[in-house]
């Protein structure tokens, strides 16, 4: 802008002196005119004459020089705070700097009224830069640096754009440490800041300032202050005592003082503590000489004292007459403190205190308590005196004398209980007995007369005497069952002694034993009784000492068939084997021998009682009995060989007849009295070869026959058996 507008300014002097030359070259006077020099008429008419033009001086013709209009000053030809500037032929002005153009521009005139005004530069925020302070002057500004803050890089007054300087915050740093000293607390490490201290443990403040400022030349000024170590130096010495000390004068250091001997001290504690001001403090002790002066006085009490009262002098103290002492000790001793020791000996009255309320009884008394006072205890009503003592005396021990009466109810007549009788009676316990027949196995027999004057009655229960064993029967042959007479859940004991006899067999008898133990009302028992035996049982309860006995017989068993060994053969005197079992019935029990000849419908019948007809085994197609056997006779083993003509039993044991096939069935019997018991097996098929063609046409084969004849032999499983059952 500003050199723009000189630009302008230039273009357009010369511009004008161009035309001037122009107009110069019509006239000769002008022709000759230098050319920044102007050609005019001359005021007076004369012609004409070359005039130097504005800013140039001269002859107008030869010399037209610039002239220099600032010589005169600027002050004078700009105006104040400006700076002229000459150019060829004209000036201009501007201002200086710190000011500015009252027109805004660059440069001016000085006769278009501009005028230079000083600028204010400090309305520029932070113009100064932080902790800045600026201030305005003619033309200028500088910058003063805020208290807490310090110039840097210079010094004030400072210009921000010319200088480097610039302002710190003024920062001290950790504040020092003072000798013996400790720092309590600070308020920062800024300008201003303050920390405080104190002295160190074991030392005190002498003199001095106790804080510390930051100041303005970033240093911390002081602590001054001064700490001394603590020394108490020697503790006062006290009078009539001695010092125990280890000699050292610190803070902290103790003494203890001890009265000499003879002496106590009479003031507070006995130690002093050097303190932290240096001085030892102040205790009360102060030793005096132990007297303990005149005793207590205790009431009705007598005192024994020879009158001395130093340290160990004993005065005894003994209650009077009527008085007794509360406490076992009875002596004072005058103590180290200058005192008697505290003694809590009292002598009071005699005085029994309140008697002994017994049960069931009234007092007689005149409600003293005192020495030789006397209470007569009697029963109360409804209750009769049994026996001991019933007067008590306060005695001198300070009690009531022991009463030892004994206050009964009298309860009146004695429970009447079923089936008992009284045997013994007096006021307070009756005796019960159970009446004749009747007994008890439980339960008290006595009734008491209890306190209340109730009678406590027997529970004793008396129930009519039964044998411990009744109704003892029989089942199933071998079982016992019988009624048991015991107490609820007592066990009783039985022996069961048991003998059998034979009429059918001497030499046999079975005699055995067999112990029971049992709760049950209805105790059972099973024996292994052996058949056909008449048994005498007996059974004895063992604790009740009672013995029942019975007899009985067992019956008749279905005989067990032999072993044998089916056979079939074709023999003419066929041999056939059997083993028998051996068993107790031998003397009752036989075998027999069926020869059913095969031929037609064969029925064999095994239950049948009767032994076949003797002459059927003449006919031809009948069935007989070839030999009978009785078992007693018999080994364990045995061979018969069927036909061999001899006679076994009385049964004839004819040959076989040649032609005919046969089946022989062995037949197990038991027999006594009435009773009848068999049992049967095939023994053996006996063949003839020539007919064996035919019956196997005829038949199915031998092998129905057999099955046939097995359904009879008495394993009935079929319709057709069961006739021949019922007749067994
Ligand atoms: C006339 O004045 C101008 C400036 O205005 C200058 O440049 C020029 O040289 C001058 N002429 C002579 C002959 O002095
Ligand atoms: C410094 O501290 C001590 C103890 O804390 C105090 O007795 C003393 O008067 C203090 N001195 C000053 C100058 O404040
Ligand atoms: C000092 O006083 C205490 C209590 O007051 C006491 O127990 C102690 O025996 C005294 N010591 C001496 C040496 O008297
Ligand atoms: C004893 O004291 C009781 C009640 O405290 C009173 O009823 C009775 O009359 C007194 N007996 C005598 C003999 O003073
Ligand atoms: C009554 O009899 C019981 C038992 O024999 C006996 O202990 C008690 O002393 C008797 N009482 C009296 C008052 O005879
Ligand atoms: C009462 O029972 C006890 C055992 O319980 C017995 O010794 C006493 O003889 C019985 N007295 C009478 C009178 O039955
Ligand atoms: C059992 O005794 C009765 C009578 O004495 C007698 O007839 C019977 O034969 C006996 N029975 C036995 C197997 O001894
Ligand atoms: C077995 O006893 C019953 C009844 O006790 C009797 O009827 C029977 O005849 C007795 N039999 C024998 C063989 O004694
Ligand atoms: C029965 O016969 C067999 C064979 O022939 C023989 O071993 C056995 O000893 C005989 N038994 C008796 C008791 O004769």
């Amino acid at each position: 802008m500003y050199w723009r507008t000189a630009l302008v300014i230039l273009a357009f002097l010369t511009l004008a002196i161009t035309e001037m030359r122009v107009t110069g070259q019509t006239l000769d006077v002008c022709a000759t005119c230098h050319p920044n020099a102007t050609c005019e008429e001359k005021v007076d008419g004369t012609g004409k004459a070359c005039n130097c033009m504005y800013g140039f001086v001269g002859n107008g013709r030869t010399y037209c020089q610039d002239k220099n209009e600032c010589q005169i000053g600027a002050n004078k030809i700009c105006g104040q705070h400006t700076a002229c500037h000459n150019t060829y032929g004209s000036y201009y002005c501007t201002c200086l700097a710190g000011y500015s153009p009252s027109n805004n521009m660059a440069i001016f005139i000085p006769n278009d009224g501009t005028r230079c005004q000083d600028i204010n530069e400090c309305r520029v925020q932070g113009i100064c830069g932080e902790g800045g302070k600026c201030t305005n002057m003619q033309g200028y500004f500088n910058c003063l640096c805020q208290v807490g803050y310090q110039v840097h890089n210079g010094a004030e007054p400072f210009h921000p754009h010319q200088d480097k300087a610039l302002c710190k915050a003024i920062d001290c740093g950790q504040p020092p440490s003072a000798l013996n000293a400790v720092q309590l607390s600070a308020t920062g490490t800024r300008y201003g800041s303050v920390a405080t201290f104190g002295c160190s443990e074991g030392f005190f403040w002498k003199s001095g300032e106790n804080s510390s400022v930051c100041g303005a030349e970033s240093v911390w000024k002081g602590p001054s202050l001064v700490c001394e170590e603590v020394d108490c130096g020697l503790p006062p010495a006290l009078p009539h005592s001695v010092m125990l000390w280890d000699q050292s004068t610190r803070i902290g250091s103790e003494v203890l003082y001890q009265c000499n001997s003879g002496y106590y001290n009479v003031g507070e504690g006995n130690v002093s503590v050097c303190t932290a001001n240096g001085q030892w403090d102040q205790t009360s002790f102060l030793c005096e000489e132990i007297d303990c002066g005149e005793p207590v006085f205790i009431s009705h009490s007598k005192i024994l004292w020879d009158r001395t009262s130093l340290i160990g002098s004993v005065v005894y103290y003994q209650c009077v007459e009527g008085y007794y002492p509360t406490s076992g000790k009875c002596y004072t001793e005058c103590g180290e403190n200058g005192l008697w020791e505290d003694i809590e000996l009292q002598c009071e009255e005699l005085n029994c205190g309140a008697p002994l309320t017994l049960p069931h009884t009234n007092m007689l008394w005149d409600n003293t308590t005192v020495l030789g006072s006397v209470i007569e205890y009697v029963c109360k009503d409804g209750f009769y005196q049994e026996g001991g003592c019933s007067l008590s005396t306060c005695t001198s021990s300070g009690q009531w004398g022991i009463v030892s009466i004994i206050c009964k109810a009298t309860c009146g007549p004695a429970p009447a209980l079923v089936n008992t009788e009284v045997v013994l009676q007096n006021t307070s316990v009756v005796f019960h007995r159970c009446l004749e027949g009747f007994h008890s196995w439980r339960g008290r027999n006595t009734s008491v007369c209890d306190i209340t004057g109730k009678w406590q009655a027997a529970t004793m229960r008396c129930r009519e005497i039964k044998p411990a064993i009744s109704d003892l029967v029989v089942f199933n042959e071998k079982c016992l069952r019988w009624k048991a007479d015991k107490y609820e859940e007592d066990t009783e004991n039985y022996r069961i002694a048991f003998v059998g006899f034979r009429a059918y067999q001497r030499s046999f008898h079975d005699k055995r034993k067999k112990l029971l133990s049992s709760t049950s009302d209805h105790p059972e028992i099973c024996l292994n009784l052996l058949p056909v035996t008449n048994y005498t049982i007996s059974i004895t309860a063992l604790s009740a000492r009672f013995t029942s006995t019975l007899t009985t017989n067992t019956s008749l068993q279905v005989p067990q068939a032999p072993e044998i060994l089916y056979r079939e053969i074709e023999a003419p005197f066929p041999t056939l084997w059997l083993r028998r079992s051996v068993n107790t019935l031998d003397p009752i029990s036989f075998y027999q021998v069926f020869v059913l000849p095969l031929e037609g419908t064969l029925v064999f019948d095994c239950s049948s009682p009767k032994t076949p007809d003797f002459s059927s085994q003449r006919k031809p197609h009948g069935q007989y009995i070839t030999a009978q056997l009785h078992l007693r006779d018999i080994g364990k083993e045995m061979n018969l060989t069927l036909g061999d003509g001899h006679y076994y039993g009385g049964f004839y044991n004819a040959p076989l007849q040649n032609g005919r096939d046969y089946y022989v069935i062995l037949r197990a019997v038991s027999q006594w009295g009435g009773a009848f018991k068999h049992s049967c097996v095939i023994w053996a098929k006996v063949r003839d070869i020539s007919y064996i063609m035919k019956v196997s046409s005829l038949f199915a084969g031998g092998s129905i026959g057999v099955f046939a004849l097995g359904i009879f032999l008495g394993h009935c499983y079929t319709w057709f058996c069961k006739k021949t059952r019922q007749s067994s």
